[in-house]
């Protein structure tokens, strides 16, 4: 049995006006600093207050928040009591939304002890909304939680399916001011999202449609949005394709791009979709040499975008020199190396990368599972930014 989380989507200009038709009476923002500096959560309280819904804000979510951020979020949530939960920012505000909201109803547990299979009924208190300020992460259509676990530096991947939004409000107006760096970054994750998502062994002609749709928007509107962030309908392009992405590998899985990037970032804190974006083409390359199926999916992908060239390894081929294209024009990584990581330091290190890359699920939800020996080629191929050729 599978099923096919998605929240109401709100979208388009003046989105964020449908906060006036929510029922409650008190909402809890879980938001960070700089977007309440950026006057963005003003946006959103100016509506509650119209709605005559009584707001507080929590703002010390920090970027890949860590355990303690999230058990401070549940005393703050806890005395507040609110029927609204509303993560507004990155991946990282709506992730901790999502982890302090079943706080709420269980307020002694460790955020790292939340399990999938559990039920946790928040809703009998609060329901929760997205309100993403970058186009990226998805984290607005799926249950997915990524918290970090300072004590041992690593990335720990949490949820359940009641985590989805019930609702995501995308308003351009979020997003307009992005930074070119932020928006590149966040539109590279867009794109092996919804790459992956489509190859996923856990993806279904339910998941296809939205991860194709992502990845053609993408690549004609990410670089749009990254050389000019003023061009609005570039930013709600990006938008949509960001939350098509989302509800793509959020029902299905992301893969060998997440697990090995997940891996780099963790060690030497690189944002998130730099090190998925810069993963993505390497572990293309070698889905394709053990697979023909998904080889086959890659070549439906670059038909259905236009980049197609022969039979289907060469437009496979096609789709990941794009890849490669998108990310010079973004002024991307396109190796570790780019990273300004230091040779000795990174080799001494393929041992944890590989180690971490191993205990990601999305290792599993390929069509050619690697082992160790493999992982440990890959991370070395991508330092010199060599192709993957076995
Ligand atoms: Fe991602």
């Amino acid at each position: 049995m599978w099923t096919f989380s998605c929240p109401i989507i709100v979208y388009g200009d003046n989105s964020l006006e449908y906060i006036l038709q929510l029922q409650g009476k008190k909402a809890f923002i879980v938001t960070d600093k700089n977007i309440v500096k950026l006057g963005l959560a003003k946006l959103v309280t100016d509506q509650l207050d119209e709605a005559n819904i009584e707001w507080e804000i929590f703002d010390e979510i920090e970027p890949e928040p860590s355990l303690n951020t999230i058990k401070k979020g549940g005393v703050a949530i806890g005395k507040y009591q609110p029927d609204w939960v509303i993560g507004l920012g990155g991946g990282s505000c709506m992730d901790a939304a999502k982890a302090i909201i079943i706080l709420l109803v269980q307020p002694d547990l460790e955020p790292d002890c939340l399990v999938a299979s559990d039920t946790y009924n928040f809703r009998d208190k609060a329901r929760l909304m997205a309100i993403p300020t970058t186009s990226g992460t998805g984290s607005e259509a799926t249950w997915a939680i990524v918290l970090t676990d300072t004590e041992n530096q690593r990335k720990i991947g949490l949820g359940t399916s009641e985590c989805t939004p019930d609702i995501a409000i995308l308003d351009p107006v979020m997003v307009i001011g992005m930074p070119p760096k932020i928006t590149a970054d966040s539109g590279m994750d867009v794109v092996c999202q919804a790459i992956e998502g489509y190859v996923s062994t856990w993806g279904s002609s339910i998941t296809a449609g939205p991860g194709l749709i992502a990845i053609k928007q993408a690549f004609e509107f990410l670089p749009k949005a990254y050389k000019n962030g003023e061009d609005i309908d570039a930013r709600k392009e990006m938008q949509n394709a960001a939350i098509l992405a989302g509800l793509s590998f959020g029902n299905s899985m992301a893969g060998l791009g997440h697990s090995t990037g997940h891996a780099l970032g963790g060690i030497y804190h690189i944002p998130h979709g730099r090190t998925v974006g810069l993963f993505l083409p390497y572990t293309m390359e070698y889905l394709m040499n053990g697979s023909e199926e998904t080889t086959a999916k890659y070549a439906e992908i670059a038909r259905f975008c236009g980049i197609a060239s022969g039979d289907d390894k060469k437009s496979a081929q096609a789709l990941v020199a794009k890849i490669r294209e998108l990310s010079k024009e973004l002024d991307q990584p396109l190796s570790v190396k780019d990273c300004g990581i230091e040779k000795d330091k990174y080799d001494a290190s393929i041992p944890d990368l590989v180690d971490r890359a191993l205990n990601e699920v999305m290792t599993m939800t390929v069509t050619r599972i690697p082992d160790v020996e493999d992982l440990e080629k890959i991370f070395s191929c991508a330092y010199e930014g060599k192709r993957i050729d076995f």
